[in-house]
């Protein structure tokens, strides 16, 4: 699947206007249940960097437990972030590419981004740069365990999506990456080799969603 960078801008931005009332429909209002479960399981502190940010969820979440920074590549989303989010601080750029400082953040999260990102071994790479050693690195997206939801997002949502929206070609996009994308266990395997040491893993919604939490050990 093509998952060129500017193929993957075009697409959210093209969705961006639709991209949280979507959300709500094709978790069935769960998603921000799950975010927030997600970031109160886990210590942030500092400054932080919230990666694929989007319309700004995640920094939203993570702003009551530090100084957070919202970073993504779609004009659109960051235009509903920043009117959604006027206090917090969203900078555009790409994350294979970050412009900070090396050791410039405490924890760097990323929730639903990872999977879009063609060349992910640079963007963890440049995670790794910018975070301090020892800092957190926090991942959440779909899990593969649940049969029946995954028999649920790939069959029966893209109907809804069809008939709410008229157009589910975000939504193909959206079930074909999660199926080509990693297993927890090669999730694991992947940060490792990244130099980072997974913390804990956690799974919502019966293995639907899961996150890992981990430390930087550059
Ligand atoms: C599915 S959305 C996730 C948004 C948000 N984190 C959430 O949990 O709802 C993925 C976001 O990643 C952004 N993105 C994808 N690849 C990127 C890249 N290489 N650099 C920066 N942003 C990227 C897209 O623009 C999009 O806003």
């Amino acid at each position: 699947m093509n998952k060129s960078p500017e193929k993957i801008k075009e697409m959210f931005n093209q969705i961006a206007k639709n991209y949280d009332s979507n959300n709500n429909l094709i978790s069935f209002g769960l998603h921000k249940y799950i975010k927030k479960k997600a970031i109160e399981n886990f210590e942030f502190s500092g400054k932080c960097l919230d990666l694929c940010t989007g319309t700004g969820d995640i920094a939203y979440l993570l702003k009551n437990k530090c100084d957070v920074t919202g970073f993504d590549f779609s004009e659109n989303m960051l235009k509903i972030a920043r009117e959604k989010h006027p206090d917090i601080n969203f900078i555009e750029g790409d994350c294979t590419n970050l412009p900070f400082e090396d050791n410039s953040f405490d924890s760097v999260a990323i929730s639903f981004g990872l999977r879009n990102i063609e060349d992910y071994n640079k963007a963890l790479d440049e995670i790794a740069r910018v975070l301090k050693p020892d800092g957190i690195f926090f991942h959440l997206d779909f899990g593969k365990k649940n049969f029946l939801a995954n028999f649920i997002f790939d069959y029966f949502i893209p109907i809804l999506v069809k008939i709410f929206y008229g157009n589910d070609l975000p939504y193909k996009y959206l079930v074909q990456s999660k199926k080509l994308f990693f297993n927890e266990k090669e999730l694991q395997n992947l940060f490792e080799k990244h130099k980072f040491e997974v913390l804990k893993n956690k799974s919502f919604l019966f293995g639907t969603i899961s996150c890992q939490y981990c430390k930087n050990i550059k």
